[in-house]
């Protein structure tokens, strides 16, 4: 285990600190304001998908309730606040009509004018899983023509909000749109292509690569990807559980830290598919950033499979478990090597890391009248700021640190059966109860800064 605590508040000056979340899983009002619909709309309307069966609205409702979310991260203290864009708020009815839609980019400028208020620097990520429907009926991510249609999207909103937005994130954890929502169907569009998915992570890396020039050009200092990683443990010492690691490392983390930073992709030919690259997508893809955003929540251990994917999960030996249960174990240490062993292997191609998600969920009532007591959070924040800690004092560069989530949401595919949040969401009345956890983060961010 870690065994630093970040009482050492002096080993986390200087950091940035923040709080993240993203539109679908806390903006509510669906069908407000000219929104259009994503694929996670039509996720959720599907009978089965989610499941607690909740509609993803009310729920936190913060696109008419965001003054209060401006307040509570005022409390917090934190001196930058992650949240994300829906695209089809600002244009709709992408890939059938390119027309934009003022009322939706008038919810961000307000929410970013508010947030500049307050003192608080507005970081928004552009793709956080919401991709317009009329661009997965043409075939979403696999369909190279989504990458160009992000740019269009890209070039709107930089030029409402670049006046005032220096710090941008472009596509969040693509791993888990190819993975999980192209490949097992267990997020959004729901497809079960296997490997066949993989050409959808270079079209999500392009988009990146298309969208961060926009970005700079519109005046930003920050444009990064925040990719979703997990050390990769074997069941056993098995030859077979090590090469099945080996492979699941290799879709689940080489397949984007190379690309991102070396330029090139990792020997895909276990999987069987080819990715589909063009002259020029290499360089964009690889041109370099000011920051790598870095989410991680837990290990994955595995073990071979005959099955239909050559590996299996498996729970992880002796780690006690967050609300997911056996699959999202709490290795802090685990992280830490993480880091020491990305920066190890990529040297100076990798700039410096801003945790950009970092949280759990743990089992918590669904209304409360008092503040919930959550020291399993607070241990577990504890304990992954001490994993950061100790990454940076063996040379890491780790400039910031995001919890997911500031609220309690829609925890995706869960709905609203996991609670991430620093603060409790009445999901019925849209009620906010800042828990234990939040005074605790509030605190380290002040210690962290006297
Ligand atoms: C990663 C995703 O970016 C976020 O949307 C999700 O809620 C958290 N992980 C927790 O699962």
């Amino acid at each position: 285990m870690v065994g630093k605590l970040p009482n050492d508040a002096d080993a986390l000056a200087g950091m940035h600190f923040s709080a993240a979340t993203a539109a679908f899983q806390i903006e509510g009002a669906r069908t407000a304001a000219g929104r259009g619909r994503s694929i996670w709309d039509d996720f959720v309307d599907a009978p089965g998908n989610v499941i607690d069966g909740s509609p993803a609205e009310p729920g936190p409702d913060s696109f008419h309730r965001f003054d209060e979310d401006i307040a509570l991260l005022a409390g917090l203290g934190v001196d930058r606040y992650r949240f994300s864009i829906s695209w089809t708020r600002v244009i709709p009815n992408v890939g059938t009509d390119a027309s934009v839609n003022p009322a939706g980019l008038d919810y961000y400028d307000r929410l970013v004018d508010g947030l500049l208020a307050a003192g608080i620097t507005p970081e928004p990520t552009l793709y956080h899983w919401d991709l317009p429907v009329a661009l997965e009926a043409s075939g979403g991510w696999l369909n190279r023509d989504t990458v160009h249609r992000f740019g269009d999207y890209t070039e709107v909103v930089a030029d409402r909000l670049g006046d005032r937005v220096r710090h941008w994130y472009t596509i969040n954890e693509p791993a888990s749109t190819s993975l999980q929502g192209y490949a097992l169907g267990e997020l959004a569009p729901g497809q079960t292509l296997l490997f066949e998915a993989l050409p959808t992570v270079h079209h999500q890396l392009l988009a990146h690569g298309i969208a961060a020039p926009i970005l700079r050009e519109n005046g930003a200092v920050q444009a990064a990807p925040t990719l979703n990683h997990s050390l990769i443990l074997p069941a056993s010492e098995a030859a077979d559980d090590q090469a099945a690691a080996g492979l699941l490392d290799v879709i689940h983390n080489r397949l984007f830290t190379d690309p991102l930073l070396l330029g090139t992709y990792p020997d895909l030919s276990a999987f069987g598919v080819e990715l589909p690259i063009e002259d020029g997508d290499m360089e964009l893809i690889s041109a370099p950033n000011e920051v790598y955003g870095f989410n991680y929540y837990n290990p994955t251990t595995v073990r071979a499979s005959e099955g239909p994917l050559p590996f299996e999960m498996v729970p992880t030996p002796g780690a006690p478990v967050t609300g997911f249960g056996p699959m999202w174990p709490i290795r802090p240490d685990t992280m830490r090597d993480f880091l020491i062993d990305m920066a190890r292997r990529y040297e100076s191609a990798l700039p410096p890391i801003i945790i950009t998600e970092n949280g759990a969920s743990f089992p918590e009532p669904d209304t409360t009248d008092t503040e919930i007591s959550d020291s399993d959070r607070i241990d577990y924040l504890r304990d992954h700021l001490g994993a950061v800690i100790e990454a940076k004092e063996a040379g890491v560069r780790i400039d910031g640190y995001t919890v997911w989530s500031l609220l309690d949401n829609f925890e995706w595919a869960d709905g609203w059966s996991q609670r991430f949040g620093l603060v409790h969401v009445d999901m019925r009345t849209g009620t906010r109860t800042p828990k234990a956890s939040f005074r605790w983060y509030r605190d380290l961010i002040s210690a962290a800064r006297s």
